[in-house]
């Protein structure tokens, strides 16, 4: 099979899975991470094909989908690849990333204080920061703005509540959890990442986005208070 015929059916087969989503992992978003990926792997030299299949493939083992069983999200994306007949080695790389591209991986687990990005984390290839910065990247923005509320308004959680702080720290239980209002996601995710970028263009682009997101939040808090 030619490779141009892999991504078709890998393509295909996301949006067959992605197709009834509403809580954000549609498959606009993985069309939006896909080509935001590809234009940062030039950037970088990095392997445009690995990228491209990590990219569309990178929320179909969301956990969210398996009640939470991160492994059995791995298995499938396993499972898709080799019946491509796509060799091993291959799919070891594009699985490393598929498996450690989630924001909730960098937060420690329940009891550890750390907000970094966990230390014992394997090395990052250049084709695991392109597709972790575009991910990150459709997070933040406008684009991030809707699809905070989108999740949000799916979960039922309110926009805002004065009396709710954001979490200063939160672990992976937490991130899982939370029914906080989608504004306190803003705090708890959102204006982080702009520090998490592991590329160049990556970072000037999310510098931007985030300006967005704070000029949001202080018209938000304007009307809020009914001073605008
Ligand atoms: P990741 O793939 O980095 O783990 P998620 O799957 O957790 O990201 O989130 C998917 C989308 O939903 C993102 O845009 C994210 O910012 C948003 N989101 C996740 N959790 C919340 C929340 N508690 N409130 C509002 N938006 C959220
Ligand atoms: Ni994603």
């Amino acid at each position: 099979m030619d490779r141009q015929e892999i991504i078709n059916k890998t393509e295909y087969f996301v949006k067959e899975i992605l197709s009834k989503d509403s809580t954000g992992h549609d498959w606009w978003h993985v069309h939006r991470v896909r080509n935001l990926a590809k234009r940062i792997a030039l950037h970088e030299g990095a392997d445009i094909f690995i990228v491209e299949l990590a990219a569309l493939l990178h929320d179909v083992g969301d956990y969210k989908f398996f009640q939470g069983d991160e492994k059995a999200g791995e298995m499938k994306v396993r499972e898709w690849l080799a019946s491509l007949e796509i060799p091993a080695s291959l799919i070891d790389k594009i699985v490393g990333i598929t498996s450690q591209i989630s924001f909730m991986h960098t937060l420690p687990d329940k009891g550890k204080r750390k907000d970094k990005e966990n230390s014992s984390a394997p090395t990052i290839s250049k084709e695991l920061m392109a597709v972790t910065d575009a991910d990150r990247l459709d997070a933040m923005g406008a684009i991030g703005i809707a699809r905070a509320f989108t999740y949000g308004g799916f979960f039922n959680r309110p926009i805002y509540d004065p009396n709710i702080k954001p979490s200063k720290f939160i672990t992976k239980e937490k991130y899982k959890t939370t029914e906080a209002p989608s504004i306190n996601h803003f705090y708890e995710k959102l204006l982080k990442l702009k520090d998490m970028m592991y590329t160049k263009l990556g970072r000037k682009m999310a510098k931007r986005r985030h300006r967005f997101l704070n000029l949001y939040l202080k018209q938000f808090f304007k009307e809020w208070k009914g001073k605008m």
